[in-house]
Parts: C-alpha cells; structure tokens; sequence
C-alpha cells in the first residue's frame, strides 16, 4: 500500500484551499463542503513521482490522429448510439441513476457483448460479490461467462488488476463504494469520490482504456458526491425510469465524442435489459383510446421523436386548498397553464383538484407539450374523449396564444408513422406533412370550441 500522504481540504463549491477541516468553508461560506484531497495535487500531479517536467511536447493538431475509426462498438445499439457510436478508448463515462433502475444489468451485459466481440474487460463492483454477479449474470440473456469480475472497493488494486488481466474497458460499480489509499476517510465522501475518479481518469488517459463509473443519485436527481465529477468526466449518461414500469431510459447529458441529449430507451425483461427498436411508439402501447383526459403529444429526445400520452384528471376538490399534482412534469408549468386556461381559454378550474400524468415513466419538460395537457385538461373538465386519432403539438403563452414547436416535420412524421390522422397546432409557422390533417390554432380559446364541436 501506498504511504499516506500529506493533505489539504478543498471546498467543493468554490474550490479554496484550507489546511484544517472545518463545518464551513471560510472563503464562500459553504456549509459541509470541504473534502481532504492529497497536498500539491494539481489534477493528481503530486502522486505520480518522477515526472519529466517538461511532459510531452506541442504537436500539430493536423499530425494528432483521429481517433473516429477506434471506437468499441458495445454490442447494445441503444448504447451505442446515445455514446455517439460507440465507446472511446481512454473515455471515461459515468452513469448515473436511481438505485435499482438497472445500472449494474446493463453495464454487466455491455461488458459481456464487448468480450463476445473480443474486447477484454474487468467488472469491478463494490456492492456485489463475484458470486452475487454470477447469480445476476445466469439471468440475463447474454453470456456474460467470459467476463473477469473482481470484487474490489480499493482503487489501487483496481487498477493493478486492470493492468493485469489487459483490461481495455473496466467498470466501476460504484464510484461510491470505492477509496483510494490516498486519502483518510470513508468511501462516498466528497474527496473521496473526486480522488477515486481522478485516478481513475488518469489511468484512462495515461493507458488508453475505457472507464465506466457508476454514479448513486441523490433525491434531488444529482449524481451523490462532488458536482465536479460531472466536469472532470468526458461523457454523463443518467438511466431514468419508473421502476414500476418497464421501461428505461437512457439520456446523455454531457458528451465529449457525441450529441447530448441523444436518448436509448431499453425494456427491463426478465432475462436483462432489451434494446427498443421503435423507440417512438414505446410509449403509447398501453394507451387507452375514448377515455377523457388522455392527449397525445410529441417530445423530441434529441433528434428523435417520441410520442407520449398526457392524462389529466380534474375533480371538485374536497376542501381547502385545491391539489395540483403533477408526474414527469413540471408542477409550476401545470400552475400557469391552468391561470392561462381559466383565464384564456373560459375553463373555470380554480376549484378543481388537478392531477396530470406522462405515462409510461416519461419526464417531459419541453413547452411542446402545452397544448396536450390543454387538451386532456379540458377533456377531463368537459368529461368528453378526444379524438383518438389526434396529436397536440404546441407551446402555451400566458396571452393563451399557441405557438409553433421546434422540429414540427419531424414529429408530425412520427405521428403520422404510428397512424395518427390530425394535428393540432400552431396557426402560425404551419407546415404541410402528407397523411396528416392540420388543425391551425391561434389561441387555446379556439381549441375549447372545437372541441366542444
Ligand atoms: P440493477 O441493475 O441491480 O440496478 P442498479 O444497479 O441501478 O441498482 O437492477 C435491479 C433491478 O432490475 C432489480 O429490481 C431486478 C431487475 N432485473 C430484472 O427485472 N431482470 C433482470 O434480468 C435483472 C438482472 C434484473
Ligand atoms: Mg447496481
């Protein structure tokens, strides 16, 4: 084991040095925020010994070779296209996730396709034993026998094992669990986390192997440690969903060698993960037409559409102070489209209890959903389905106004894939996409009548 070294306490949040720990950080007054870290650390700098201080010098960015053919296909299309088309050597990809949504199966079953394809990886996991993973891998339809799995929280032995075994993609499940000798204190403590992905991070770029992080969430949806872990990684994938429902999704957030916001949406069966290959329709499978309160919208995952079903239900409300509950969106949005409908639109609901749902686990925070949850709203107020062979595509303003949505061609052409007949959407900025009649709006008043007609 390596000798402890001397260490500084650096603040998270402002990123000041103190000698001593202390409750609160003295420069920016942050409560809790410092974390030991090893002194004279510069990007880890100190700990690696003799180091030539010149490094490596300038080189031409013409003479640097392009790395756009070296990348690791995984095997999981869905996963591969989020990464951008596949896996950088020397990146390092942390995702992020809610406990129990599926991380470790997907990343289990990512290192079993790469051995099927000849890249050699190391599972390493903190929170299961190698016998925990076998029972794990026998339930997944991948044969995930060839993979080298070690039971390990000790970085140091990580990396010597990865190194030895010839590792070209390592997983770390999770980068809470683990420590380095570097530093006192327990795993999952802010230095700790920051300390452990740094040389983590450093051995990707110093070897050229790719590193998966796993990350815990906390329940305000941040992955749990240091913000700057999300700055010092090349690449942020976060695995959403609903554990009650089947499906997962897969965003990138922050991508170095890819678009961010690229979506992979998977189903959680009982034999492991399975790519959805029609992602834009996933979500309307269990949808039940002719009931009121139910809209179709269509978000936009990146450069796909997504088509998702809207659910509102308006009822007297009991006593006191009416309830406005929202899932998969926001609650404030719900607030002022409901000032916007009352006031606009002549659909009294400030004595109504309101609740509105994306199904299917979905979290939509686009503004082009406004016009959906319009729509269910006054369906459900009305006590009246809508059309089931229609969309609703449109963004609200507080003058009730409707206004075109971004990428319109595209989500009316997914629309109109999955055999829906008319749109409702903005007057303004219409377009024409063959198969699909568009119903121009230029405010919510004019919805509430055609609807009523
Ligand atoms: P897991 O990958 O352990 O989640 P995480 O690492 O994000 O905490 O997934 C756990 C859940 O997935 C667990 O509730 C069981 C379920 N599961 C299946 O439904 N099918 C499977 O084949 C596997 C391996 C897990
Ligand atoms: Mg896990």
């Amino acid at each position: 084991m390596a000798a402890k070294e001397r260490s500084v306490f650096r603040c998270a949040e402002c990123g000041a040095e103190q000698p001593k720990w202390g409750g609160r950080c003295e420069s920016c007054g942050a409560w809790n925020s410092l974390a030991e870290e090893p002194v004279g650390r510069t990007g880890g700098r100190a700990v690696r010994g003799s180091r030539d201080p010149a490094g490596s010098p300038p080189v031409r960015l013409a003479t640097v070779a392009s790395d756009e053919l070296t990348r690791w296909r995984t095997g999981l299309p869905e996963l591969d296209f989020v990464l951008g088309g596949g896996i950088v050597p020397g990146s390092v990809v942390l995702v992020g996730g809610e406990p129990g949504i599926g991380k470790s199966t997907l990343l289990l079953q990512c290192a079993a396709r790469l051995e099927r394809a000849g890249v050699p990886t190391l599972y390493v996991s903190g929170e299961e034993s190698p016998h925990q993973l076998r029972l794990r891998a026998d339930r997944l339809a991948d044969d995930a026998g060839s993979v080298h799995v070690l039971g390990e929280t000790n970085v140091e032995a990580m990396l010597h094992h990865a190194h030895a075994v010839g590792a070209r993609v390592v997983f770390v499940d999770s980068i809470q669990t683990s420590y380095t000798d570097a530093l006192e204190g327990a795993p999952g403590n802010v230095g700790q986390v920051r300390e452990c992905a740094a040389r983590l991070m450093r051995f990707a770029k110093e070897s050229g192997p790719a590193v998966f992080l796993v990350g815990h969430v906390t329940k305000g949806g941040a992955i749990a440690g240091p913000r700057t872990l999300e700055h010092i990684v090349d690449t942020v994938l976060y695995f959403e969903g609903e554990p009650s429902y089947d499906h997962r999704i897969l965003r990138a957030v922050k991508n170095r060698f890819g678009s961010v916001d690229e979506v992979g949406v998977f189903r959680m069966t009982g034999d492991g993960l399975e790519p959805v290959l029609d992602p834009g329709a996933a979500f309307l499978a269990s949808r039940v037409t002719g009931v009121p309160g139910s809209a179709v919208a269509a978000l936009m995952e990146g450069t796909r559409p997504m088509l998702v079903e809207i659910q509102a239900l308006a009822t007297k409300a009991g006593f006191g102070t009416p309830q406005r509950v929202t899932t998969g969106l926001d609650q404030r949005r719900l607030a002022l489209l409901l000032a916007v409908l009352e006031r606009r639109g002549g659909v009294p609901c400030g004595t109504l209890d309101v609740f509105v749902n994306v199904t299917g686990g979905v979290r939509s925070f686009e503004p082009s959903t406004d016009l959906a949850v319009i729509a269910a709203l006054v369906s459900s107020v009305r006590d009246l389905a809508l059309p089931a062979d229609a969309v609703f595509l449109g963004e609200v303003g507080l003058g009730g106004e409707v206004r075109p949505v971004t990428a319109i061609e595209r989500r009316l052409a997914e629309a109109g894939r999955q055999g829906f007949r008319r749109a409702f959407v903005s007057a303004r900025g219409r377009v024409a996409v063959a198969g699909i009649e568009l119903v121009g709006l230029e405010g919510i008043g004019e919805l509430a009548q055609r609807l009523a007609a």
